[in-house]
C-alpha cells in the first residue's frame, strides 16, 4: 500500500524471508493455489504501566491490520472474508485484547470494509498522512475490541461470514 513501485521478485523474496518469523502474522489470501491478496497482522504492546513482563497484560496486546487484494477480484466479498480471517486470528488464536487499522480517509472501500467487519471509528486525523499524488491527506483509524468480536459472532453467523476460526480461506505465511 505504501510502495509506488513495486519489483515483483525482490517483494517476493522479502514477503517469503518473513514467512519463518514465529512473530510474523503476515498472510496471502488463495484462491486454489494463486496469491490473490496479502494481508500483515503486527502485534505490538498497549500503553501500560508497571514493568513490562512476558504476563503484563498490555505486552503484546494489540495487533494493526492491512490488507491488499487483487483488483480483479474486487467486489466479491473477499476483502471482507480477508479482514474477517485477520480478526480471527488476533482474537480466537493469538488472544489479543485490541486490533487497529488506519487507513486514507479518502479510501472509502477500505473503510466501508472496516465498518463492515465490526470496527469502530475512533480517530480523524488531519493531513497525518502523504500520498504520493495529493500530498498530505486526512487519515482514519478504526479499532475493536476482543469483546466486541465475542459479541458480535452471531450477527457474523447471520451474515453468513461463518463462525468458525480459520474459517477464511487465507494461508498463513509466518
Ligand atoms: C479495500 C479492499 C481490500 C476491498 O476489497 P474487496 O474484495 O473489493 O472488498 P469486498 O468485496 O469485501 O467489499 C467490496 C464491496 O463488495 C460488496 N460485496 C460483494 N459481494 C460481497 C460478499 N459476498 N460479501 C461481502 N461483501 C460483498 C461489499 O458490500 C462492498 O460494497 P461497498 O463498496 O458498498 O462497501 C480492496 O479495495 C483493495 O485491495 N484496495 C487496495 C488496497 C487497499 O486500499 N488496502 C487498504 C489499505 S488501508
Amino acid at each position: 500500500m505504501l510502495r509506488t513501485i513495486v519489483e515483483p521478485e525482490s517483494y517476493r523474496r522479502a514477503w517469503l524471508a518473513d514467512a519463518d518469523d514465529p512473530g510474523d502474522h503476515s498472510a496471502v489470501a488463495l484462491i486454489g493455489s494463486a496469491v490473490v491478496g496479502t494481508a500483515t497482522l503486527s502485534v505490538t504492546d498497549s500503553l501500560g504501566q508497571g514493568v513490562k513482563a512476558p504476563d503484563s497484560p498490555w505486552s503484546a496486546s494489540e495487533a494493526r491490520i492491512g490488507y491488499t487484494l487483487d483488483p480483479s477480484v474486487h467486489g466479491r466479498g473477499l476483502g471482507t472474508e480477508l479482514a474477517l480471517g485477520l480478526l480471527s486470528l488476533a482474537f480466537d488464536d493469538l488472544g489479543l485484547h485490541r486490533v487497529t487499522a488506519t487507513c486514507f480517509a479518502d479510501n472509502h472501500p477500505s473503510w466501508r470494509l472496516l465498518e463492515r467487519v465490526g470496527m469502530r471509528r475512533e480517530a480523524h486525523s488531519v493531513k497525518d498522512a502523504w500520498h504520493a499524488e495529493h500530498g498530505w491527506v486526512d487519515g482514519y483509524t478504526y479499532a475493536i475490541l476482543r469483546t466486541e468480536w465475542e459479541g458480535s459472532e452471531e450477527q457474523r453467523v447471520s451474515a453468513g461470514w461463518g463462525s468458525a476460526p480459520g474459517a477464511s480461506p487465507m494461508g498463513q505465511a509466518g
